[in-house]
């Protein structure tokens, strides 16, 4: 069987940054609540002119930069915060990184959990024809109503990843454990801009459904616990993965390793919650923090409220040095993001877009890409 997974991948993050410590100063509450108890030491906050397309397409961008557009025929969107209801985020991505008109671009969503389900319609794609290659893109700005729980565990991030046949980063076993139940712990009804969250309610489906979808993943043939060397998991709080892993660990009676928590959350730490993007980030934390991780497997748990829970796991291909390689650009960029105060944030978290209005946004983004405002009712994008 040709081996399928994960050729290459990249962040993106947004242009500006709170600092937990402000955030829980402005809010008298102790920062060790959210630095220790939640595990986030700040979260990235998006300019006016941006949003999941415009660090979709950056994170994309940097990617194909180095590994070229060649066999790609597929471009799927993973989001929970898309900006139409009808047209695709991936539609904008592709006109962007300038894709030939011979693609198809869609946008799936299932709270956090859909960049899985992106990536496992990708390898099947791949598998019917090992030629093509297929561009996944997950991304998302975790919203929280302001003074809430939640708002600590906001952020914005993007993945991107190319799928291949013999891929160079990750090669993904094809068994694989999946959990749906009907929860409601976490949704964002279609007139809200943030979540409607029930936190307890979310973290005890999280861990029944890191249960299920383990259970699954035994009976349909996936490795033994003590063949996987390290687990990267949906982080909505870097905290989260330390109770899922406590859980597992309960579960299979394993002792895990709980080393590659910390290597698998140095970005989530900082990004904050990217809902769909948040477990690709921890795996790209864990590819470029983990020592003695080539030619070993790793596990990925993946949860999105509602819920769809789903348990891969994966050989690591790439030698420490090819993993390394953007490790330093990634900690640039996240060291490069402007700091906003507690009001200049909270100004931003309350500001809407209403589409009736024409609107010329601010320059403000660093990235290649920005969105301009709005014509007609359209959201306009461009190169900066
Ligand atoms: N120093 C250190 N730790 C502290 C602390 C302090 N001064 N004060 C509180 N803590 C710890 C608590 O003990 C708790 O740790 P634990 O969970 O290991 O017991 C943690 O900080 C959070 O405190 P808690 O009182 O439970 O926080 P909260 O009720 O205000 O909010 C969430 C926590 C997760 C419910 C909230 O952030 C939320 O709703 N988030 C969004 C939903 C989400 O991310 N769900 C996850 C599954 S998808």
């Amino acid at each position: 069987m040709t081996a399928i997974g994960i050729h290459d991948i990249e962040l993106a993050t947004a242009h500006h940054v709170v600092d937990l410590a402000d955030l829980a100063e402005a809010r008298g509450v102790d920062p060790a609540k959210f630095q220790k108890g939640l595990g986030q030491d700040e979260f990235s906050f998006p300019a006016p002119d941006e949003d999941v397309v415009t660090m979709g397409a950056t994170a994309a961008h940097r990617l194909l930069e180095r590994t070229g557009t060649e066999g790609v025929r597929t471009l799927m969107f993973a989001t929970e915060t898309g900006v139409d209801q009808s047209k695709s985020t991936a539609v904008y991505v592709h006109k962007l990184l300038d894709l030939p008109g011979e693609v198809r671009s869609f946008e799936l969503k299932q709270a956090c959990y859909s960049g899985t389900g992106a990536l496992q319609a990708a390898i099947g794609i791949v598998a019917r024809n090992p030629e093509e290659r297929v561009l996944v893109i997950s991304a998302d700005v975790a919203r929280y109503e302001m003074n809430s729980p939640g708002e600590p565990t906001q952020g914005a991030g993007a993945v991107a990843m190319l799928v291949a046949a013999d891929p160079a980063l990750v090669e993904i076993d094809p068994a694989s454990g999946v959990y749906s139940e009907d929860v409601d712990d976490f949704w964002r009804p279609n007139d809200s801009t943030t979540a409607v969250v029930d936190g307890g309610l979310s973290i005890t489906a999280y861990l029944k459904s890191v249960e299920k979808a383990w259970k699954d993943l035994e009976q349909h043939g996936g490795p033994s616990i003590s063949d996987i060397k390290a687990f990267v998991y949906h982080q909505p709080f870097t905290k989260m993965a330390r109770k899922a892993q406590a859980h597992l660990a309960q579960v299979t009676g394993a002792e895990l390793n709980d080393g590659a928590l910390d290597t698998g959350s140095v970005y989530n730490r900082r990004m904050g919650n990217s809902y769909t993007a948040s477990l690709y980030s921890a795996l790209t934390s864990l590819l470029h923090h983990e020592d003695d991780l080539t030619g070993k497997r790793v596990g990925l748990v993946s949860y999105g409220s509602g819920s769809v829970a789903e348990m891969l796991t994966g050989i690591v291909k790439a030698d420490e040095d090819t993993r390394r390689r953007v490790r330093d650009k990634v900690l640039g960029m996240l060291d490069g993001r402007v700091r906003l105060s507690v009001p200049d944030y909270e100004g931003l978290h309350e500001k809407t877009m209403p589409s009736a209005d024409d609107t010329d946004t601010p320059r403000v983004t660093g990235s290649p890409f920005r969105f301009a405002g709005i014509r007609g009712r359209a959201r306009h994008y461009e190169r900066v």
